[in-house]
This record gives structure tokens, sequence and C-alpha cells, in this order.
């Protein structure tokens, strides 16, 4: 007498999604385009690193080269191997906006992002708003209210700002509020910064 335990039955661990397929029927072009998934889905989770891996950045309208261990963040790269230091290190975890940047457009925290996922996008740093001896609107909005105390923290302000007003150049005072509330300053400048944000004039749209 046969054991039915002996033949690999419907739900044994030989039993695959393609054997399925190929089961019921639907053929080797279903079971083709399931391997063909599979293939993409291994070339998609291609491993990086751990060593160095050459990327490019760019930052600011200019293509930067370098080599990154994958676990780099965008903030040190930014910081250590471009000596581009205008956007700080403080909390280092997404906190307190200190390292904010723009994205393609969109303010973000360059210690939560790292380096080799930033390729490909347009980045822009507190380095790359003056023109020549011309501040940025922004820039000079800050200086005119008097925004900063300890400083650490506005380049972050700053870069807010003008993702702000690049997207609502005539924000009200709430929504400037929400724009910036991701940024903290631990010495309370908090009004002038925002009185800076309501009063930047001729910040373009971005
Ligand atoms: S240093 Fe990035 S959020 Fe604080
Ligand atoms: S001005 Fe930087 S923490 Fe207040």
């Amino acid at each position: 007498m046969s054991d039915a335990h002996d033949e690999p039955g419907p739900l044994s661990r030989d039993f695959s999604r393609r054997s399925f397929l190929k089961t019921v029927g639907v053929g080797p072009l279903a079971a083709g385009v399931v391997a063909a998934r599979e293939a993409e889905a291994q070339q998609a989770a291609r491993v990086l690193g751990p060593g160095e891996v050459p990327i490019e950045l760019a930052i600011n309208g200019r293509t930067y080269k370098l080599a990154v261990e994958p676990r780099v963040t965008l903030l040190d790269a930014v910081r250590t191997r471009l000596n581009l230091t205008g956007q700080k290190r403080v909390c280092d975890r997404g906190s307190c906006g200190a390292c904010t940047m723009l994205v393609d457009g969109r303010s973000v925290y360059a210690c939560s992002m790292l380096a080799v996922e930033a390729q490909g996008k347009q980045i822009r740093t507190i380095e790359g708003l003056a023109d020549g001896t011309v501040l940025h609107p922004v820039q000079q909005a800050f200086c005119d209210h008097d925004g900063l105390m300890c400083g650490f923290c506005t380049p972050g302000f700053v870069m807010s700002t003008v993702a702000l007003l690049e997207r609502n150049p005539q924000p009200t005072p709430e929504q400037a509020r929400e724009a910036l509330d991701g940024n903290v300053c631990r010495c309370g400048t908090y009004p002038r910064v925002l009185e800076a944000a309501l009063d930047a004039k001729g910040v373009r749209r971005g």
C-alpha cells in the first residue's frame, strides 16, 4: 500500500507558483512572464557596497563625481567630500532641519537621505543661492529682519523658506509657519524668521 506522504502533494514544498501555473494550464507564456518579473526584481535589488561606489551628484547646477560607501548620507557626502559646508549637521537624525537642502525643489533632511539615492536629482544648498556678491532675496530678508542668533540653524531655515516661496510667493503667516515647522531654532528667533519669510520679495517660482 502506498503512503500518501511519500508523494509530493499539491501543498508540498516542491510546489511553486510556476508549477501551479503549468498545472492549471496557464502555459509557458505566463511562466515566462513570472520568470521575467523575478529577474527584474533581482536586478532592482542589486546590492551596492559595502565598499565605495562611484556616484554623480548635480549640486547647484554643477556635476560632481565622487566615490562613497552606500551608507554615506547626502549631508556627509556634500560636507566632507565636496567641502560645501553651508548646511549643518546638528541632530543627524531628521529632527532639527539644520541640514535642509532642496532636492528637485522640495526641502529634504539631507542627514536622512543617502547620497546614492540623490543621484539624478537636482540638489541645491545655501552656497547656490547668492549671485556673486548679491544675496538671494531670502538671504537678504533674513539679514534685514535679523532672523538669526547662533546662525547654525539659519541655512536650513533659509532653504525651507526658498522652497516655500518658490511654490507659493505670497504665503499667509499660517502657511509660512507650517512650511517652517520642520526647522528648529533653540534660541527662539522664530518671530524674526517668520517676518523674513513673509517679507522676502522677488523669489521666482520654481
Ligand atoms: S541634522 Fe538633519 S535634521 Fe538635524
Ligand atoms: S539661530 Fe540657530 S538655533 Fe537659533
